[in-house]
C-alpha cells in the first residue's frame, strides 16, 4: 500500500464542511521562525555521571513548517522538545520560539509561556482520567495564558476542535471509554487549545498500530497546515517521515547537516 500523499490529504476524519474558523495569515517576510536554536548544548548530571545530550544543535523550524525529527534512542530527541518547550533550560545557547528568546526565563515565565506559545503531545497519552474529551481541552483553557478565551468562546473552540478530530460523538466519554487513538486525538486537540506557534509531539504514534498511527500523523498535518502551526515531530517511524515537509536527523545530541 503506497503511503498517502503529504501534499494532498485525501480523506479526512472531519464531519464538517465548514471552512476552519482559524484561517491561518500568510506568514509576512519578515515573521520569526517558530522555532530557532543556536549553539544549544544539554548537559545532565556532573563529574563522572555527567551526559551531553545536546552538543551545539542548531535548528530552526520555519513558520508553517512540519519537521520530523528522526535519530536512534538516547540520540537527545526527548531532551530537544523538552529545551524548545520550556520544560528545560539549556546548559549553552539560544532558544527562540515564535521570535521570543526563551533562553532566560524564570521557571514562573516559562510556565506562562509553555501555557500560551507550544504543545506538547506525548507518547503515553496524559489526559486527567476523571474529565471528559471535552473536559479535557476545557481545562487548558481554565489554566490561563496569553490567549486565554472567555467561557462560551473557549467551548466554541472546544467543540470545534473535537469535530475537526472526528470526537465528538464522544466528546463525554471519559479517557478510559475511549480507544487508544481517540485519546491521542483529545491529547492533539489539547495542544491545539491556545493555538501555539509550535506544537512538539514526541513519537505521538508509537502506541498505536500502523494504520491507526498513519491516521494520525495524517490527522496532526491537517490541522498544522489549516493553522499554520508549526510543529517536531518525533519518530522512529519511516513512514511518519512522509507527512512532514523535512527530515532532520540526530545522532549522538548532534543535528546532522
Ligand atoms: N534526566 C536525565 N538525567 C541524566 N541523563 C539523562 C536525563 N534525561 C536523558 N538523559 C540522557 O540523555 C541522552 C538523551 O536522552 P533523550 O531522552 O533526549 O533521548 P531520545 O533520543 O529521546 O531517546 P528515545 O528514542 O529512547 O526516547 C540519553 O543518553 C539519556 O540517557
Ligand atoms: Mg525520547
Amino acid at each position: 500500500m503506497t503511503p498517502p500523499s503529504a501534499t494532498s490529504p485525501s480523506t479526512s476524519t472531519s464531519t464538517s464542511t465548514e471552512p476552519a474558523v482559524n484561517q491561518p495569515e500568510p506568514p509576512s517576510p519578515s515573521a520569526p521562525p517558530a522555532l530557532r536554536m543556536v549553539d544549544v548544548r544539554k548537559v545532565y548530571g556532573s563529574g563522572d555521571g555527567e551526559v551531553v545530550a545536546l552538543d551545539h544543535a542548531a535548528l530552526e523550524v520555519a513558520r508553517d513548517e512540519i519537521v520530523a525529527l528522526v535519530g536512534p534512542s538516547g540520540s537527545g530527541k526527548t531532551t530537544l522538545c523538552s529545551i524548545a518547550g520550556g520544560l528545560l533550560h539549556a546548559t549553552e545557547g539560544v532558544v527562540e520560539v515564535d521570535g521570543r528568546d526563551i533562553t532566560h526565563l524564570s521557571p514562573s515565565e516559562l510556565t506562562d509561556f509553555r501555557r500560551s506559545s507550544v504543545g506538547f503531545v506525548f507518547q503515553t497519552v496524559n489526559l486527567v482520567p476523571f474529565l471528559t474529551a471535552r473536559e479535557n481541552l476545557l481545562v487548558v483553557n481554565e489554566l490561563g495564558g496569553r490567549r486565554n478565551r472567555n467561557g462560551s468562546r473557549a467551548r466554541a473552540r472546544a467543540e470545534q476542535l473535537l469535530d475537526e478530530l472526528g470526537l465528538a460523538d464522544r466528546a463525554g466519554n471519559l479517557p478510559s471509554q475511549l480507544s487508544g487513538g481517540q485519546r491521542q486525538r483529545v491529547a492533539i486537540g489539547r495542544a491545539l487549545m491556545n493555538d501555539p506557534a509550535l506544537v512538539l509531539f514526541d513519537e505521538p504514534t508509537s502506541a498505536l498500530d500502523s494504520k491507526l498511527g498513519d491516521q494520525v500523523v495524517h490527522l496532526i498535518r491537517e490541522e498544522m497546515k489549516a493553522r499554520g502551526t508549526s510543529a517536531i515531530i518525533v519518530t522512529h517511524d519511516d513512514r511518519i517521515t512522509h507527512y512532514a515537509d523535512r527530515t532532520v536527523h540526530i545522532e549522538d545530541g548532534r543535528i546532522q547537516a
